[in-house]
């Protein structure tokens, strides 16, 4: 098979060593990818939401599965362009995108739809948002409505850090993406994350992990698109699972299908384990990263039959997906001021040595000199990654590979998989 993968971070750095080791393929092309990424596949230096181009590509190389990684690519319509070219893709087309690409869009669809979530309010004005304040108790969580690559949400300790959140979004920090702001209760309990692959109709549950969202140890700082996974993670438990497939995974699919969307590709359920059952923290048309990092270094399947499945509606006839047994964790060194101001172009030494077959490090923001130097190029720089007989030895693995890169530019959280590891 030819396949064109799209996307340019960790999350897609894991999705192409996974593809690359599949049987079934015979050419692997990447558009942009990443440095780390050039010995897995041929790299095209096409932007993600370059639609006509990424078309053109698919058709040029014969691919016989597109392979969408990032949500801008979703939201910019490339599905529903292939589609119209009859080129099998993962990966949902626009409108079951919004689903992601607009906060105030999934909360009326969770009203309509029967999905157990927060209560909300939708704000066009700093009056209007200001004012629906009195109707919450902090913390406040502030979300843009539209896609922000993970910045777009703050948790305002009290009315003063919320109205300046609200003056932020609504005065054009996010772009058009801040236009409108979403007003959430704060919900109590441990966050997770599932995913779940439907090929239109049918649906099955694709793993799970936690992410640490806060940018420094201890749960504090900066949200962030995430600092680091681990899986399986003790918040799911079976039963937690199964909730969450039928009330969440199950009515999004049978949802946006009615509306006229049937969902082709995998949905990240972001939801609060409650003591009430999961409720939704939001959706994610995509893989999550760094969640996809550690789901990959468990699957032990082959991933190829299931993507191709989900664009051609044949999940149905597949096995169960086989996962490790294994823990994975995957710990992200990010560029200081992250994730307000990275600082970009600093040198990274020994990122790319051999730390042993359990460890695996996917780059996400770098760039490469033509002397080979390998370089800081974005906020999320690095991901670190390790398998293990148990949590705390991948954590282990993971943390002893840090020790041995030289990266003064970047910091890390020390404390990924916390949860796991303090006795509950
Ligand atoms: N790790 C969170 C995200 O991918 O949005």
């Amino acid at each position: 098979m030819n396949i064109l993968l799209v996307g340019s971070g960790g999350r897609e750095h894991a999705l192409a060593w996974k593809i690359a080791a599949s049987p079934l393929v015979k050419r692997l092309v990447i558009a942009p990818g990443n440095p780390g990424m050039a010995s897995l596949g041929e790299l095209r230096a096409l932007k993600a939401t370059d639609v006509p181009a990424l078309v053109a590509l698919a058709q040029e190389i014969a691919a016989d599965l597109v392979v969408i990684g990032p949500e801008v690519s979703v939201e910019a319509g490339l599905a529903d362009a292939l589609n119209a070219a009859a080129i099998p893709c993962f990966g949902p087309v626009a409108a079951a995108g919004k689903l992601e690409s607009s906060k105030a869009f999934t909360k009326a669809f969770t009203d309509r739809h029967g999905l157990p979530t927060s209560a909300y309010k939708v704000c066009d004005t700093a009056d209007e948002a200001k004012t629906a304040l009195a109707a919450f108790q902090p913390p406040y969580v502030i979300k843009a409505d539209g896609l922000a690559a993970g910045k777009g949400v703050v948790i305002a300790q009290d009315r003063a850090e919320a109205e300046a959140a609200i003056d932020d979004a609504l005065g054009g920090r996010y772009g058009a993406a801040g236009a409108r702001v979403v007003i959430e209760e704060f919900l109590e309990g441990e966050i997770g994350s599932l995913f779940a692959l439907c090929d239109g109709k049918d649906s099955i549950v694709f793993g799970s992990a936690q992410d640490h969202k806060r940018a420094y140890d201890g749960e504090i700082g900066p949200n962030t698109g995430g600092m680091g996974t681990y899986s399986p993670a003790p918040v799911f438990t079976p039963e937690l699972i199964e909730q969450t497939r039928l009330r969440l995974a199950e009515r999004a699919f049978a949802g946006i299908a009615s509306e006229g969307a049937p969902y082709k590709g995998v949905l990240f359920v972001e939801l609060m384990a409650t003591k009430d059952g999961p409720k939704l923290v939001e959706f994610n048309v995509r893989f999550g990263d760094p969640e996809c990092q550690v789901l990959m270094l468990r699957l032990e399947s082959d991933l190829v039959p299931y993507l191709v499945a989900c664009a051609n509606g044949t999940l149905a006839q597949l096995p169960a997906p086989v996962w490790r047994d294994e823990a994975a964790i995957c710990v992200v060194l990010a560029a200081d001021g992250y994730p307000e101001s990275p600082v970009g172009g600093s040198i990274i030494r020994g990122a790319e040595q051999d730390f042993g077959e359990d460890v695996v490090v996917f780059h996400a923001g770098t760039s490469r000199d033509p002397d080979g130097v390998l370089r800081a190029a974005g906020g999320r720089v690095l991901n670190v990654c390790a398998r293990g007989a148990t949590l705390q030895e991948a954590r282990d693995k993971a943390y002893g590979a840090i020790a041995r890169i030289d990266w003064p530019g970047g910091f890390h959280r020390t404390d990924i998989g916390w949860r796991a590891l303090t006795p509950r």
